[in-house]
């Protein structure tokens, strides 16, 4: 299962077609703008010391949810303060290209949204997908991933699809897309909320499945002994991840749309992501 760098090259192929899907066939409609002639202005005022209170209205914090491997982690030193991973990354090429500081919020994936409504955040990077009810809360960028939800099981599990789980206890992640998927399927299921801790049921034996998105599930596979993939294209749709901002911040949007686009063009976000793949398994 070492796909690496050509599912990081797959899945920016996938990102950048205009298909948005969302998670178990709700629909989403982002705008899929192809990667095409958008420059990254270079209009930023570089070179000019900042006083100490210029650096705080220059500061451009995310918010995210550092649980979710590869894209957002806690590490010894990671790439702003002691948070790494793809979507890290991103974020400190988004501040630094329009001449500002990056900073990282951490805090519940549940509370992101809010976050951003109450002004704690300026934007939300959090291998979020794009789904409906979200955009009723937020403004999304254009995709930067796509994905797919995925079952993880022990490698000796009978279950094969996603219609094998129905009479099987099922683990999920409290608010994320793969609980949505199966409270849409209509089978039962517990959540929890870290990944991590579903992955410990699992491997104690307590829960049978957990349904996640598919390179964090990579991840957790090479981290734990005798789990497997099982993947269901037919019943987990590809999702898109994007970037949240408060509704209405045109501004903030179009200064993350334009580097996401120069980022998706210039292989940027190929390369991180096969960076972060190959280190995981590296691990
Ligand atoms: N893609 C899923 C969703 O949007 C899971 C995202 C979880 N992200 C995180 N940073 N914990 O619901």
């Amino acid at each position: 299962m070492k796909k690496t760098a050509k599912m990081a090259a797959l899945m920016l192929a996938l990102a950048m077609m205009t298909t948005t899907l969302a998670a178990c066939g709700n629909s989403a409609d982002s705008k899929g703008s192809t990667a095409t002639d958008t420059t990254v202005s270079n209009s930023q005022d570089n070179g000019t010391a900042e006083t100490s209170t210029q650096e705080a209205e220059n500061t451009l914090t995310f918010g995210t949810n550092a649980e979710f491997p590869p894209f957002e982690f806690v590490a010894g030193s990671g790439v702003i303060d002691q948070y790494d991973g793809i979507d890290i990354a991103i974020a400190k090429q988004i501040a630094e290209r329009n001449g500002m500081t990056p900073a990282i919020e951490n805090m519940e994936f549940d509370s992101l949204l809010v976050a951003l409504q109450n002004g704690q955040i300026d934007a939300a990077i959090a291998g979020m997908t794009v789904i409906e009810e979200r955009k009723e809360e937020a403004d999304f960028s254009i995709p930067y991933y796509t994905a797919t939800q995925v079952m993880i099981v022990k490698e000796d599990s009978e279950i094969a699809s996603a219609a094998d789980m129905a009479d099987k206890k099922i683990c999920v992640i409290q608010g994320y897309t793969g609980e949505i998927c199966v409270k849409d399927m209509g089978y039962p299921y517990e959540s929890f909320k870290k990944g991590t801790d579903a992955i410990m049921e699992l491997v104690n034996g307590k829960c049978d499945v957990v349904v996640l998105d598919s390179a964090t599930s990579q991840k957790y596979i090479e981290e734990n002994e005798g789990l497997k993939i099982v993947e269901d294209a037919e019943a987990f749709e590809s999702e898109e991840y994007a970037i949240a901002v408060k509704k209405g911040n045109t501004e903030l949007l179009d200064k993350i749309n334009t580097v996401i686009d120069a980022m998706l063009t210039d292989g940027t976000v190929a390369e991180l992501g096969a960076k972060y793949t190959e280190q995981l398994s590296a691990d």
